[in-house]
């Protein structure tokens, strides 16, 4: 259903085949999996730290017989020069369009970690190191989390809370802006609200003001909302998002508008440091599931009580990130 294809965005998977990949995801967590890339080979390459990303592509493709090779940017590989036709008399000894063509005769699979980098969000929003890699592969591209999107880990949400709720078609997801002191990504919290809209949850969106996700990204949650019996609404106020919702879906990110511009950025963040997670916040909703797609600063983002409680997903959540990663390269590959 998915052979061959690139997943680097979620808007290019309809539910049903986005639904059929957690299917397997299920079934191969239940029923074991053999070694169908027994010979394949994944080129897996960092431009920013990771924990989780890194150990689940790297576990789930060797467990299914696969040989990984995990190279870090700025150490492992020589600086990539991203514009083309240009004359490459700076700091980049290598052009994007050669390293993923090399790539490509040595592996079945590219896998791509790269997050903001420049100045100014219309710039950064245009994803270019992975688009790059996308447009000069000849072998499927993973997205390990770009600029916009972090699919994996929003498909191993849905497989999680898919686990917990069934068909989450109706159910009521609220994506909840809290405090962080660094400006994080945007990817998580966009993932979770196309996944959201593409399987037709009712989904809440809270942030203050400021914190408007994407603007492309939210014309595309809108979009498949309408399609896919979804809703949309937008709150500020957290306890309004959290009253009735099956889960609370947590997470930091930065002011786009302030892309760039750190110091305003943090004195707007600054006036919102109470906006955590919190057992009394928990309550309000209909079951305690907790997410976060981690690193978790506990006490900050969420209280120990609230990650550790036992209706929360967050454990889990991290663990499923393998079984679907295992059910992705194992429908795209083999
Ligand atoms: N959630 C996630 O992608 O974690 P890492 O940044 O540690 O990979």
């Amino acid at each position: 259903m998915i052979q061959g294809r690139d997943v680097v965005t979620l808007d290019t998977f309809t539910p049903d085949e986005i639904r059929y990949a957690i299917s397997r995801a299920h079934a191969m967590k239940a029923e074991g999996f053999g070694m169908p890339l027994q010979g394949r080979a994944l080129a897996m390459v960092f431009f920013n730290p990771s924990l989780r990303t890194r150990a689940s592509f790297a576990i789930a493709f060797s467990s299914l017989g696969g040989t990984v090779i995990d190279l870090t940017a700025e150490r492992d590989i020589w600086n990539l020069e991203l514009r083309d036709g240009a004359v490459m008399a700076g700091v980049a000894e290598e052009h994007v369009k050669d390293a993923a063509r090399v790539l490509s005769e040595y592996a079945d699979a590219i896998a791509i970690r790269s997050l903001a980098r420049h100045d100014d969000w219309a710039m950064e929003r245009r994803d270019l190191v992975l688009v790059s890699f996308q447009k000069h592969s000849s072998v499927p591209i993973f997205n390990m989390e770009s600029v916009l999107e972090h699919p994996c880990q929003a498909w191993g949400d849905a497989l999680t809370l898919e686990e917990e709720f069934g068909d989450l078609r109706g159910r009521k997801l609220a994506l909840t802006w809290v405090y962080s002191p660094t400006a994080r990504p945007l990817a998580v919290p966009h993932g979770a609200a196309i996944m959201a809209a593409k399987l037709g949850m009712n989904l809440t969106i809270c942030h203050p003001e400021g914190y408007d996700l994407d603007h492309g990204v939210l014309d595309l949650v809108q979009r498949n909302a309408r399609e896919h019996g979804g809703t949309v609404r937008f709150t500020s106020d957290l306890a309004d998002a959290a009253t009735g919702a099956h889960a609370v879906y947590a997470a930091s990110w930065g002011a786009t508008n302030l892309h760039g511009r750190p110091d305003e950025e943090r004195l707007l963040r600054s006036r919102h440091t109470d906006r955590r997670i919190t057992a009394d916040l928990m309550a309000k909703t209909q079951s305690g599931r907790f997410l976060h797609a981690m690193p978790v600063r506990r006490n900050v983002e969420a209280d120990d009580a609230v990650v550790d409680a036992p209706s929360s997903l967050v454990i889990r959540q991290a663990g499923n990130r393998l079984h679907i990663q295992r059910a992705l390269f194992a429908e795209v590959l083999a």
